[in-house]
């Protein structure tokens, strides 16, 4: 069948209204150039990014009547609690708010400072916190990474040359951690093979580091295991994660994503001592141990969203939307990271406004004509995010501009997906008189949420 089936049925509807193209012009300056500053009523179709934005199903809105909100001890968390060891196969499971509260959590046990963190590519979030405890995050993505027209299937892998040479460099001792993150959101969306973590692993156990996997996109990963690596395509998207997991000494995970929750997150580790460091710079930040900064009808709704996520009929619909999106694209003309990836469609800013420096930010260009054109909101993951700066006015562009399309998980139908491919193609149209952008303030850390952008030109 072409048709791509929803495995699901709509109980409950929320309005959506699209504001005219004058208004969303006046929402964009009144938002100094950035999205993240937008009113999301005034968004028609949301694609800012895929984290907390997700439908819960009925078996989750009915859990929630069951939360225990005792302070110590609740019912509640000893469901999640089962679920994420039958999971992860860790012994210690500590709930956080989000995943950034456990990279935090991290960050401040396990890092001191100039130590060397290597990953995969770090997100936005575990490099901030990495960095803050002046902790140097350091990525080393594959080499088919960076050449977005390669069809590699596995190009969120980690180059393992490069961390044998990292530790080659600085010694064991100055890396307290090595960190993979599955799927590879910052590099496109990019699965990792198993063969892969088995490899860093197998390298990481000769010199006694241990391996962190940031997981908030685990069954996006099985997925594309299942189908893209030899002798996993009977296996159980279960047995495939349980698998992934069997490889790491600590999982890091924000439950916004593959939790299919809107908010949550948690550190699990096997280490009996990091568990009590873990744990008492919880108490601090998060709360108490049994609930960590959540509520008790939360940790009931990740519980049962960490099970439907595994489901393999959802997981092919999930993939399906996202390559249907991408197929499109490519009819249009558009340069898309290829192959497409778990839970987002990347557009090539640089390829596609060839004419816009990359310090003129392409991305930001490229995301704010869609919004005007069609009140369609998505995220800039180039120069802006991932770019380096100093107090000094220095700026090195980061090796990609790339624009993404985050798609909520079970939100929006087959009709909203054809109505932004045609936003997209009048976008593509207009595309040679698109302006750059120039930044008129920005913070220390994470730029992109609060920064201020003006076109140039203009
Ligand atoms: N790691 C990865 C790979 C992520 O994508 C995110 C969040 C986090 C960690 C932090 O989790 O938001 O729960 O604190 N990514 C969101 C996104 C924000 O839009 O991709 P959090």
């Amino acid at each position: 069948m072409r048709t791509i089936v929803e495995p699901f049925r709509i109980k409950m509807t929320e309005p959506i209204r699209m504001i005219s193209r004058e208004d969303r012009q006046a929402a964009l300056e009144a938002a100094h150039y950035n999205v993240f500053l937008l009113d999301a009523a005034d968004c028609h179709i949301d694609l800012l990014t895929d984290s907390g934005t997700g439908a819960m199903s009925q078996q989750q809105w009915a859990a929630l009547l069951l939360g225990d909100e005792s302070y110590a001890g609740s019912a509640s968390f000893k469901r999640f609690e089962s679920v994420v060891k039958d999971i992860t196969g860790m012994n210690y499971v500590l709930p956080t708010h989000q995943g950034r509260a456990a990279e935090g959590i991290l960050a401040a046990t396990r890092v001191s400072k100039g130590d060397i963190i290597p990953n995969n590519t770090h997100f936005d979030t575990t490099r901030a916190n990495l960095q803050f405890v002046g902790g140097k995050p350091l990525d080393f993505p594959s080499g088919c990474a960076q050449d977005l027209t390669s069809n590699e299937p596995f190009k969120g892998n980690m180059d393992l040359q490069a961390l044998k040479n990292c530790i080659t460099e600085y010694g064991a001792d100055k890396i307290p951690f090595c960190m993979i993150t599955i799927t590879n959101n910052a590099g496109g969306g990019q699965p990792v093979s198993m063969a892969n973590i088995k490899a860093v692993k197998a390298l990481l156990d000769e010199v006694d580091i241990p391996l962190v996997l940031d997981a908030c996109r685990f069954s996006e990963n099985s997925f594309f295991i299942k189908k893209r690596e030899p002798g996993y395509e009977d296996k159980s998207l279960l047995a495939i994660a349980q698998e992934t997991f069997s490889y790491a000494d600590v999982v890091l995970m924000s439950c916004k994503k593959d939790g299919l929750a809107n908010i949550g997150g948690f550190i699990a580790c096997n280490n009996a001592t990091w568990e009590v460091d873990f744990r008492n710079s919880l108490i601090m930040r998060e709360g108490f141990p049994t609930y960590g900064g959540l509520a008790g009808r939360d940790l009931e709704a990740i519980a049962i969203g960490l099970k439907e996520v595994l489901d393999d009929d959802y997981q092919t619909y999930r993939h399906g939307v996202i390559s249907y999106i991408a197929k499109h694209f490519e009819e249009i003309g558009v340069p898309i990271v290829q192959p497409v990836g778990g839970h987002a469609v990347f557009i090539d800013a640089k390829a596609s406004l060839p004419h816009i420096p990359a310090l003129a930010y392409p991305g930001i260009s490229l995301v704010n004509a869609l919004y005007v054109e069609g009140g369609i909101r998505a995220v800039e993951m180039g120069s802006v995010m991932f770019g380096q700066w100093d107090a000094a006015g220095h700026e090195t562009p980061a090796s990609l501009e790339l624009v993404r399309l985050a798609i909520p998980r079970r939100v929006y139908t087959q009709s909203h997906f054809d109505y932004l491919i045609e936003v997209m193609e009048k976008v593509w149209q207009k595309r040679d008189a698109l302006t750059g952008y120039q930044l008129d303030y920005q913070p220390q850390y994470l730029r992109h949420f609060s920064g201020q952008f003006q076109p140039i030109g203009e």
